[in-house]
């Protein structure tokens, strides 16, 4: 049995493409995985808190040198820490917004990317040698985007700062079994958009 939590970004809700994404994909799931346990993290629709100073005066201390007051900084990210820890599979869905993440996901990510509890220095002081602590995870990354080209050795590559940071900032806290599927070309539309469609959802129902 496995938890899986679905995280979606888009900041539209019945129009948006990656929330059809992650809807199927999980539909698809269920009927090959029925034990599993599915929850939610929204973090398009719903505002998740930027991370601010009094975050970043209780992050970097000890939890047992906190004062009380410390503490009460980073009470939302310890519970998206808990929440996320508690899960084996992730899926992620989200659009590219200006070639790369939306604010609500990097929000979400900011909250999650915490020294000792994501991720430490190997030596256990500033080494710049990168230690994941999350392990035996798997991540979906469903994305949706509105132009093409973005993938390895494509000419929007270089452009690409959606999934390639999603895989890089996912893989510094140890998760390295990420699966990236993009339905490319929506602000096309027509018989290129159905397309891209077609192929993704055939590839999301092989999964
Ligand atoms: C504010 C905004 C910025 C966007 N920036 C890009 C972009 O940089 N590159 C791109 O290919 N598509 C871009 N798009 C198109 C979206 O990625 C596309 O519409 C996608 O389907 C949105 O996800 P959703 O359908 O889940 O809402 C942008 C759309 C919006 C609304």
């Amino acid at each position: 049995m496995n938890k899986v939590l679905i995280i979606n970004a888009s900041v539209r809700n019945e129009k948006s493409h990656s929330r059809k994404l992650t809807h199927f994909f999980v539909e698809n799931w269920k009927k090959k995985n029925p034990e599993d346990i599915f929850s939610y993290r929204e973090v398009g629709l719903k505002e998740v808190p930027a991370i601010n100073e009094k975050w970043i005066a209780s992050a970097f201390i000890p939890t047992k040198d906190r004062t009380e007051e410390n503490q009460t900084g980073v009470e939302f990210s310890d519970q998206l820490i808990k929440e996320f820890k508690e899960h084996t599979i992730y899926v992620i869905g989200t659009p590219m917004y200006n070639w790369s993440i939306p604010s609500g996901l990097k929000s979400y990510i900011d909250q999650l990317m915490r020294i000792n509890e994501t991720w430490k220095f190997r030596s256990g002081k500033p080494d710049g040698d990168y230690v994941g602590l999350l392990k035996d995870k798997k991540m979906f990354i469903l994305s949706s985007r509105g132009d093409t080209g973005y993938g390895e050795n494509e000419k929007n590559e270089h452009m690409n700062f959606q999934t390639t940071y999603l895989k890089f900032i996912f893989g510094i806290m140890g998760i390295k079994d990420i699966s990236i599927i993009s339905l490319d070309n929506e602000e096309f539309g027509g018989e290129i958009f159905e397309n891209s469609k077609r192929k993704i959802y055939q590839k999301l129902e092989q999964i």
